[in-house]
């Protein structure tokens, strides 16, 4: 019944094995999208050639350096969008960024810069992108981008971090607003901690992961699969009343009190 045959899908936020965008790419593939990703380009270029390796089995139609920061970046990724697919269905935004000084110690000692750099990457970006994606979506489309329980409740660490994710699932609010009436969908999904590397940035990552693992009622984490898949179901037809929400793939972590 998920069928996402003859759908083009945007996967933002492809670092390596370990990314959920890397698991949300497979998932979409599988239930039958063509599939097109971004890098984040580096002098060296990094993560190019081990993005390109890694997607390859996927036989993505586009591959397209993109940072966030830079407008000229994201309006050539849509460039290439237009000119090859013409049409955009599905835009997976799941990228996030703050520097590591952020993700410890006290809250109050964010800093400026700190705080910018972390909103803009990690928030803003989002409505960026939802900007770009929203003219291409001629016949309704499907946006959703990863949030983290620590944008409603006080995680350790977590810090600026949270209040970028805040921001983020109010972000998925508005745009859903804007965008339902040209069948568009916004929606997030609220994953639990996961090891990648954004997440290794987070103090004291594991021992989260280790909390969830003892108090969840599934009694375990989640994985990159189990995100794709709810990613795959929002993107398809079956989701097709649901816009604006925040949706929680996490063991069922989020409904504890203690
Ligand atoms: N891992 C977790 O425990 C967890 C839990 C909930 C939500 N999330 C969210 O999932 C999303 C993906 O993170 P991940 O955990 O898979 O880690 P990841 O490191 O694999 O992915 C983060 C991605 O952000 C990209 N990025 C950073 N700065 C960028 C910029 N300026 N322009 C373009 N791309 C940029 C990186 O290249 C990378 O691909 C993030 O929004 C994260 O907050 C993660």
């Amino acid at each position: 019944m998920l069928d996402l045959s003859g759908k083009n899908a945007l996967v933002t936020g492809i670092a390596n094995n370990r990314s959920i965008a890397w698991g949300i790419a497979q998932q979409l593939h599988k239930a039958g999208a063509n599939i097109g990703v971004n890098y984040l380009p580096d002098e060296k270029d990094r993560y190019k050639k081990k993005v390109e390796e890694l997607v390859a089995p996927l036989n993505p139609s586009l591959i397209v350096p993109c940072n966030v920061q830079e407008d000229d970046q994201v309006q050539a990724m849509f460039a290439a969008v237009q000119e090859q697919w013409g049409r955009l269905d599905i835009l997976i935004h799941c990228l996030a960024f703050a520097g590591k000084d952020e993700l410890s110690g006290e809250f109050s000692q964010t800093t400026r810069q700190g705080f910018m750099t972390a909103l803009e990457i990690s928030t803003f970006s989002l409505t960026q992108l939802a900007a770009a994606a929203k003219p291409l979506m001629t016949e309704g489309g499907s946006i959703i981008t990863l949030t983290y329980l620590g944008g409603v409740k006080v995680i350790p660490n977590y810090n600026v971090m949270g209040v970028a994710k805040a921001g983020l699932e109010c972000s998925v609010r508005y745009l859903a607003s804007e965008m339902g009436p040209h069948n568009i969908r916004v929606n997030a999904i609220s994953a639990g901690p996961i090891r990648t590397l954004a997440s290794s940035a987070v103090g004291g990552i594991l021992d989260m992961i280790h909390h969830v693992e003892e108090t969840a009622p599934l009694r375990r984490t989640v994985t990159q699969t189990e995100v794709g898949n709810t990613a795959a179901f929002l993107s398809s037809d079956l989701a097709s009343g649901i816009t604006g929400q925040t949706i929680y793939v996490d063991a069922g972590y989020e409904i504890m009190g203690m």
